[in-house]
This record gives structure tokens, C-alpha cells and sequence, in this order.
């Protein structure tokens, strides 16, 4: 028989979207929640759950809180070792501090070392599931997927292309991008719990024949998501201009040669033209969220309510190493502060769908992931909301829930992660 656990604490639960209506309303609070096997198995009463699973150990989590693990859903586990490089906006930063990092995983071994180094980082901070770009080497792809298969997670990834406006070493072709990118996807898209994404790095890097050959292979596995980046800096959008002058704008470089669907992922999209806002929602497109990014990098302030008033798909995100946290409590707190900036306060519950079904969604798997319910995969997590002074001094004169959640949204790192489960494991 499966392993049995029951989980007591304040099990959260969204039984809606917390953009619609009262944000509160959207979240059901459970006593415990029964892990059996992979899979989470019912949320209740504690009384409940011991009659209906009397082999089951149970865990006891006082006032903690437990909700499904972190989904984040652009970031660059290679960027891992230079998170937080000073002083540089984004294509001065790709230049100086990225490329000749990314230069270092033609080598396995450094790429397993850091693939190792991000999932345990990662792990510490709550994040179950990730969508990474790798580098343009497919050791850097072979590094993370057997690095998260090895910890039963899922995640999902792919070879970053570019084959032009990279050094020298940072280069493929139109046909090798291809031909690599499906070598790998064929030998790791679907194993397991993973999944990969065909992933030009952007337009700038990409000449019109290595996106046309992208947009080929994506119609050929129509399966797979595409992630790539979208609108991050006004002054990559001019570059982009000068690049594909025939475009009608940045999208469109996508577009045009079969790179906008419903299982794309587009990071930042920040500065949109109306017409572009228009055929990402038609499309069902994801926009990914990096908030700190956003601010570290010097990009932008990401429209997020009126994004989802137009009915967008949003995912959240750290963009690691752009991003300069490697957790999405602390992503959260940023979103916060940008919606902050741009008048509309983000409610807690807001926050934590975002972090969780939000990205889930923006990556086609809020079927198996992303919230805590009956069938869903256990990925799940123990937020103690108390976990240091200046924390537990707020939280503790909290009227309610989301009033003692908060504080830990905005103040809290890896210190607020008591547990973390992956794949109905104890980490
Ligand atoms: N645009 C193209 N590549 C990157 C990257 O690595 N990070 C960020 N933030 N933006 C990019
Ligand atoms: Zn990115």
C-alpha cells in the first residue's frame, strides 16, 4: 500500500479565483490534508482523515500553514552563481555579467554542480516546480533534468538558442537549434515529471531563419510549451525594430513565424502595444510576471491589473538571476510593491494564487499542480508565520488569516519554510 500521511496545520485551499469577487472567498481553510502516495488524497477535518485513513502517520503543525508548493515560471537556473551582479540594464548586463557566465556549462560537470546547487537552493525557499531556461549547450538540459528527476520533481526546460548578437561559444545555427532541440525533447519531454520547452532566447539573439526553424519544430510537438521573452526594455524593443523592420511590432517577431499559441510563455511583457495585448489574450498566451527583475534590471512596471481585467494568463516568477531572490515570497512582496506603484494594492490571497495555480496555469498544469485537492500531485509546503522576531511581533496581532499571511509575504525567505514536499516526499 501507498504511504500514508495526514498533515494538520490551516490547510489553504482555492476554490475559485481570488480576482473575482472577494479575494478571501476564493480560499477554503481545511484542518488537515491526507497525503497517499504521490498524490494528495483529501483535505478535512482531522477527525476525519484518521477514520478514513487509520494506517496514515500524522503530522502535527500547530497554527502553520499548508498550501501547494511555489510554481515559478521563468527563471535561468545557469544564472544561479551570478545573481546579483551590480549596476547594468539589460543588454549591458547580458554582455557583462550572463554570457560569460553561461560560457561555463560546456562543461557537465559545472552544469551538474549548479543544477544540484539551484534545485537545493530552490528546495530551501519552497519552489517545487520551475520552467529554467538552460544555456545553449544540451549538457546544460541533460544537467537539470536529471537533476530534478533524480528529486522526483517536475519541472520543465529546454536549450536556450541563439545564433546571433551571442560570443563566440554562445552560438548555433538555424539547424543545429533544431536539430538539438529535438534531440532532447525526444528524450526528455514526458519522462517522468518532465517536461520540455522549445526556447528561443529572444528575437535580438535569433536570426529570422533560426525563429522559422523554432516555429517548425513547435508545430511538430505541439505538446511542448515555448518560453521565450517579450517587451522587457524600451530599449531592447528598439532593438528589435531595427533587427526585423518589416515587423508590426515585437510580438510579431514571434508571431510571424509560428511562435505565439496557447502553451507560450512570455517573460516580462511589460511595455505591450494594444494589438500585441490583443493577440497574446486570443491566443491564450502566457505573460510571466518578474517583478524583481523588473526593478533590479531597471525594466519596468508590469500591468498586472489590467492585464487580468482583459482576461490575460499571468504567471509569477523570479527570473533568477535577472530576478535578485531566488524566493516567491519575496517575488510576491515585489509584485505587491509594483501594483503598489501602479494604485492597486495586490490582496495576500491574490499573491499566493499567482505564486502557485497562476503559474500553474501559465504552464498548462494546473490539472496536476499548483493547489491543494483530491488527484492533485503532493507538492506542497509549511509556511510558519512566525518565523522570525520582527515577523512573529506583526503576525501575532492579526485579526485573521490574511492579515497574519501578510507579514510573511512581505518579510519572509527561506526562515518561513518549515517543510517542503515533493512528489509525496518529505524534503
Ligand atoms: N532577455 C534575454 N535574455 C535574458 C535573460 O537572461 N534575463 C533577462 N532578464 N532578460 C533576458
Ligand atoms: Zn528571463
Amino acid at each position: 500500500m501507498a504511504s500514508q500521511t495526514i498533515l494538520q496545520g490551516r490547510v489553504l485551499s482555492f476554490t475559485g479565483s481570488p480576482f473575482e469577487g472577494e479575494p478571501g472567498d476564493a480560499v477554503q481553510v481545511h484542518e488537515a490534508v491526507a497525503v497517499s502516495g504521490q498524490h494528495i488524497a483529501a483535505l478535512g477535518d482531522l477527525d476525519q482523515l484518521r477514520a478514513a485513513y487509520p494506517e496514515a502517520d500524522v503530522v502535527h503543525h500547530g497554527d502553520k500553514v499548508i498550501m501547494a508548493g511555489f510554481v515559478d515560471a521563468h527563471v535561468h537556473y545557469p544564472q544561479t552563481a551570478m545573481i546579483a551582479s551590480w549596476g547594468k540594464r539589460l543588454i549591458d548586463w547580458l554582455n557583462t555579467y550572463t554570457f560569460p557566465e553561461e560560457m561555463k556549462f560546456a562543461n557537465r560537470a559545472y552544469a551538474d554542480n549548479i543544477a544540484g546547487r539551484y534545485l537545493d537552493l530552490t528546495t530551501a525557499h519552497g519552489t517545487t516546480t520551475m520552467c529554467s531556461f538552460a544555456t545553449i549547450h544540451p549538457e546544460s538540459v541533460d544537467a537539470f533534468f536529471s537533476a530534478a528527476q533524480a528529486r522526483g520533481q517536475r519541472v520543465v526546460t529546454g536549450k536556450t538558442c541563439m545564433d546571433r548578437n551571442a560570443p563566440e561559444g554562445l552560438r548555433d545555427t538555424a539547424q543545429t537549434a533544431y536539430d538539438q532541440s529535438k534531440a532532447l525533447l525526444e528524450r526528455w519531454h514526458g519522462v517522468d515529471r518532465l517536461e520540455y520547452a522549445i526556447t528561443p532566447r529572444f528575437s535580438p539573439t535569433s536570426t529570422p531563419e533560426q525563429l522559422e526553424a523554432m516555429g517548425r519544430l513547435w508545430a511538430e510537438h505541439p505538446d511542448c510549451l515555448m518560453q521565450t521573452h517579450l517587451s522587457e526594455q524600451t530599449d531592447e524593443i528598439e532593438w528589435v525594430r531595427g533587427l526585423f523592420p518589416d515587423a508590426r511590432d515585437y510580438l510579431d517577431t514571434y508571431e510571424s513565424f509560428g511562435l505565439l499559441g496557447g502553451r507560450g510563455l512570455y517573460g516580462h511583457a511589460i511595455h505591450l502595444e494594444p494589438r500585441e495585448r490583443d493577440q497574446l489574450r486570443e491566443h491564450g498566451a502566457a505573460l510571466v510576471h518578474c517583478p524583481t527583475s523588473n526593478t533590479f534590471i531597471g525594466s519596468g512596471l508590469f500591468d498586472m491589473a489590467g492585464l487580468m481585467a482583459e482576461g490575460q494568463r499571468i504567471g509569477l516568477a523570479t527570473d533568477t538571476g535577472g530576478g535578485s531572490s531566488f524566493s516567491m515570497l519575496r517575488t510576491m512582496a515585489a509584485a505587491y510593491e509594483i501594483g503598489q506603484l501602479r494604485g492597486v494594492p495586490l490582496h495576500a490571497a491574490q499573491l499566493l494564487w499567482l505564486a502557485t495555480i497562476g503559474s500553474a496555469r501559465s504552464l498548462r498544469m494546473d490539472d496536476k499542480i499548483g493547489n491543494l485537492a483530491p488527484g492533485m500531485e503532493a507538492d506542497l509546503i509549511v509556511l510558519d508565520l512566525a518565523s522570525t522576531p520582527a515577523i512573529s511581533q506583526r503576525s501575532a496581532v492579526a485579526d485573521d488569516l490574511w492579515e497574519a499571511v501578510f507579514p510573511t509575504i512581505m518579510m519572509g525567505d527561506d526562515r518561513a519554510i518549515a517543510e517542503v514536499w515533493i512528489n509525496g516526499q518529505r524534503r
